[in-house]
């Protein structure tokens, strides 16, 4: 039997490609949720997280029986799938999720083939050693497409009019050079002579779910053989901060996702914060309901003790501050409360001194730390300086600071609110000393509105 006396952690996957490719449909296809819908201008400017249990997997692979036989086989406890954003700004997104993922699903648009984030997706991927399986999707534009959700791709591909399979080898073998001017040799998965060697294929469409259920079999296939031995749990903390979250009845709470490792109620915990590290002990642990993606999702399970894999919202004292993209710490002895101070206080540093804040620039400020870095990068092509951060929403202290600039360059004397909320009092300071504040919660918009302030004062 291949079944392991050693107890494996839900697999953590990666979705990652280039942008509209298809990877929060995908995910909504998979869950049946509809978070594609109510993003705004339909670009995911986050990282989202989502436990997805065995029920789920085992319903949406009937027509892979072949690959899952039975309930029993599964000897991993489900699959915490972690979507990013394809925008080219996002980068540093794209790198926390593939730097702690086990496999990733790598999301080519069938019509529009390798672009330029599938090619820096590829690179990380290549350069941390992480296995992934290429999901071609969109296929139902294929030329008179029959779509069919309740066989097996290889199936449904078999039962298409010649012109439609004429029009999918085109498209297909195009792909297959384009990868292997990568380096890369890949094949339809059920033809692959070779998983080490080369990468499989699924054809898909997130739109009618074609081909859905065989590319989450073969993930639970990969997971359970080649994957292992990694996947086994240890209980060694690994867990990051992905989001604060200020929630009516809650106070300020944060999303993690824990790697490996448990967490209780009651644990101390030190975390980044905007002012240093901040200590405070766990009141709460909530994990959304199954499905749910954790960024969107107000439906918990509360529990005592979680172990890893598994997307988190933590409820405790002074989250008011924490910074995202970062790590968590326990302190399971006093002494390691100063030790993870340290280690915090040191990550900040270099953070905050590779930002390169300018002498005459804007004011910006972002709900989490991987936005505020996509936004510098965004401010950056766009040539626009930037001369002081924050995170977090506006208040009358940020009005101060961007105010110096009204002596230096009056059109810098502005704030770029992204994703944040402006305090009352804030706005009101700011419209009697004369600094202008934006707001947008879609980052372009924001961008594109500085760049027409900019022009109609010159
Ligand atoms: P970013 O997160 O912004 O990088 O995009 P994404 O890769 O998550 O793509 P998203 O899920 O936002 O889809 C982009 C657009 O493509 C949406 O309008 C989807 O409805 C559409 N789309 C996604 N998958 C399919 C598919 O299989 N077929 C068709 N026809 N359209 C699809
Ligand atoms: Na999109
Ligand atoms: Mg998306």
């Amino acid at each position: 039997s291949h079944r392991s006396t050693k107890i494996l952690r839900a697999p953590i996957i990666c979705v990652l490609g280039h942008v509209d490719a298809g990877k929060t449909t995908i995910l909504d296809n998979l869950r049946q949720t509809h978070v594609q819908d109510n993003e705004a201008g339909g670009i995911t400017q986050q990282i989202g997280a989502t436990n997805v249990p065995l029920e789920t997997i085992y319903k949406r692979t009937e027509m892979c029986r072949k690959m899952i036989t039975r309930k029993d086989d599964f000897i991993i406890p489900g699959l915490l799938i972690i979507d990013t954003p394809g925008h080219e700004i996002f980068k540093n997104l794209r790198s926390l999720g593939s730097s702690f993922c086990d496999l990733a699903i790598l999301v080519v648009d069938i019509m529009h083939g390798l672009a330029p984030q599938t090619i820096e997706s590829i690179e990380l991927l290549t350069k941390r050693q992480i296995p992934f399986i290429i999901a071609l999707n969109k296929i139902d534009l294929l030329y008179d497409w029959k779509s069919n959700n309740k066989e097996n791709i290889e199936l449904v591909l078999q039962e298409q009019s010649q012109i439609t399979k004429n029009h999918f080898e085109k498209r297909y073998n195009d792909i297959i050079c384009q990868f292997a001017q990568q380096n890369l040799n890949v094949a339809l998965y059920y033809k692959n002579p070779d998983p080490n060697e080369f990468y499989s294929i699924v054809p898909t469409s997130a739109r009618s779910g074609d081909g859905m259920g065989s590319l989450i079999a073969l993930i639970i296939e990969k997971c359970q053989t080649t994957l292992t031995k990694r996947l086994t749990y240890t209980d060694e903390l690994q867990a990051t901060v992905m989001e604060v979250k200020s929630n009516y009845g809650y106070g300020t709470t944060i999303d993690i996702v824990l790697i490996n490792g448990h967490l209780s109620v009651g644990d101390k915990i030190i975390i980044a914060g905007q002012e240093g590290p901040i200590v405070t002990q766990i009141r709460r642990l909530l994990i959304p309901e199954s499905n749910q993606e954790l960024r969107v999702t107000n439906q918990y399970q509360t529990h005592e003790k979680v172990k890893g894999a598994c997307g988190i919202r933590i409820l405790a004292t002074d989250l008011e501050k924490s910074m995202v993209g970062l790590p968590l710490f326990v302190a399971r002895q006093t002494d390691e409360i100063d030790y993870f101070k340290n280690e915090i206080e040191t990550i900040l540093k270099t953070i905050l001194n590779s930002m390169q804040l300018k002498e005459k620039g804007v004011y910006v400020q972002a709900s989490t730390l991987g936005s505020l870095e996509g936004f510098l990068q965004l401010l950056k092509t766009s040539h626009i300086p930037y001369a002081g951060i924050n995170i977090g929403p506006v208040y009358r202290k940020d009005v101060i600071r961007a105010s110096t600039q009204l002596e230096k360059d009056v059109q810098f004397a502005t704030i770029l609110a992204f994703d944040v909320k402006i305090e009352k009092d804030a706005q009101e300071y700011a419209n009697t000393i004369g600094v202008k504040i934006f707001r947008h919660d879609e980052i372009y918009r924001l961008c594109d509105m500085f760049i027409s302030y900019q022009e109609q004062i010159k």
